[in-house]
């Protein structure tokens, strides 16, 4: 069996960036030359800025850190993630220790085929155009390959179609379609830009063979067959918090699981807590959080309902087991990857995975984050937590600075009734202290 890389960073957020960095470097995380990168804050360059979308005035900014002591397939990882929410990183890192001393978290990716669309209106007969475009698949994958020829070389590529019919819709007014897939390994890359210009050059053929009119050809966010999945499990007793004892809290995860799977109401809460976590990892290596957002919801409701992504059963010997799947089609290269500091360096920090370890990695955080949410939700409920990072970002609203934050901050814990009015009072009295 492959040895556990276990690698803790233990009091990490005791240090300050100067420790942060050099305990990365000492845990073999980013070696020192690589570190460097932080002295300009990871700072995207105006004239990048200016060259990546229209009309841009200046860079909107985000606290990039890390959630710690992943073990995901065995090997230990830093995982980078950018975020504007307290708790978040907490959450995520917490939970992972716990797992890690059980064995982490086991994932299984499938192959990474995205999804273009040519959408057909007026086909004077749908069940011949079918016919005719099953016939036609090898024409077709090689005119929309000739369109991109690089993936081609590089061993990717469209390499089937698939055809639906969808029937017209009395109700809503909606004609019949037909929708042309084609599945496309885009390798390394989520494949954006690859699948559009593919998609838009099989328009003709696609027009002439079925007889119908294109309405559009586009690649489709529902990547159904780029799906990520990751396990964990922990006993019971390793789950005990306060009053709780391990088996309550295990049972009460459960039947949080269960109220997120039959009630949407929950569900949507339940998801957005696991997307707390991919989302901070999508963006912190230059990946497309809204593809990915648009994607995970759509395959939550796939059943017809909307429902928990994740699902958190009992084990035959006792054990607590979570197991959170979703379409991940997020890539290595392309986009803004290869440019922007911060992206380049969320991958350096997880020592440059490919696309397939990537999306472990990713879902990994989803189960971490969901599961420390659902623990805490369960048992202490989540504002105790909360508020403590919460009085830092009120004491900052208030307008404390330096030293101020943490007076303020600290102050403020104590208060029953935690609100920006307190964090402004609290401020004004320490001053008034001060300039006596
Ligand atoms: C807060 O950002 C996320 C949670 O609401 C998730 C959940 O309720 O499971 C705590």
């Amino acid at each position: 069996m492959r040895e556990k890389d276990i690698r803790y960073l233990e009091k990490f957020y005791q240090k300050n960036k100067k420790g942060r960095l050099e305990a990365l470097i000492q845990s073999g995380f980013l070696d020192e030359e690589k570190a460097a990168a932080f002295n300009d804050d990871l700072a995207l360059a105006p004239e990048i800025a200016d060259s990546m979308i229209e009309n841009q005035l200046a860079t909107y900014q985000l606290p990039f850190g890390l959630a710690l002591n992943f073990l995901v397939d065995d090997v230990a990882y830093v995982v980078p993630m950018a975020v504007e929410e307290p708790s978040v990183l907490a959450a995520a890192s917490s939970a992972a220790k716990l797992f890690a001393a059980h064995g982490g978290f086991q994932t299984a990716v499938t192959p990474r085929t995205m999804i273009g669309q040519v959408i057909l209106t007026e086909i004077p007969d749908c069940q011949k155009a079918i016919a005719v475009l099953e016939d036609e698949e090898i024409e077709i994958i090689q005119t929309a390959n000739q369109a991109h020829p690089s993936i081609v070389k590089r061993g990717g590529g469209a390499d089937a179609i698939g055809v639906r019919h969808i029937e017209a819709d009395v109700a809503s007014g909606s004609p019949e379609f037909l929708i042309l897939h084609l599945y496309i390994e885009t390798l390394e890359a989520m494949g954006a830009n690859i699948i559009n210009t593919m998609m838009e050059a099989i328009i003709p053929l696609v027009e002439e063979l079925s007889g119908g009119k294109a309405l559009m050809g586009i690649l489709s966010n529902y990547a159904t067959e780029c799906l990520a999945t990751a396990t964990c499990r922990i006993p019971a007793d390793a789950l005990a918090k306060g009053n709780w004892s391990g088996e309550e809290v295990r049972d009460r995860i459960i039947l949080a699981s269960q109220a997120a799977t039959v009630d949407p109401y929950r569900a949507v809460t339940h998801n957005k807590g696991i997307m707390n976590g991919i989302d901070a990892v999508v963006l912190a290596t230059g990946n497309d959080w809204r593809a990915i957002e648009a994607g995970a919801h759509a395959y939550a409701a796939r059943s017809g309902q909307y429902r928990s992504l994740s699902k958190w059963t009992k084990g035959d010997n006792g054990d607590l087991v979570g197991e959170l799947t979703l379409p991940l089609p997020i890539g290595t290269v392309g986009g803004s990857i290869s440019f922007h500091p911060g992206a380049k360096m969320a991958h350096e920090l997880m020592g440059h995975p490919d696309a397939e370890t990537l999306e472990s990695i990713i879902v990994s955080a989803g189960l971490a984050q969901n599961f420390s949410a659902m623990r805490a939700l369960v048992t202490e409920g989540i504002q105790r937590g909360h508020m403590g990072l919460h009085s830092r970002s009120l004491a900052i609203s208030a307008g404390a600075i330096g030293e101020e934050i943490a007076i303020v901050s600290e102050q403020l814990k104590q208060v029953k009734n935690m609100n920006l009015a307190t964090a402004q009072e609290i401020l004004e009295k320490h001053r008034n202290s001060r300039t006596l």
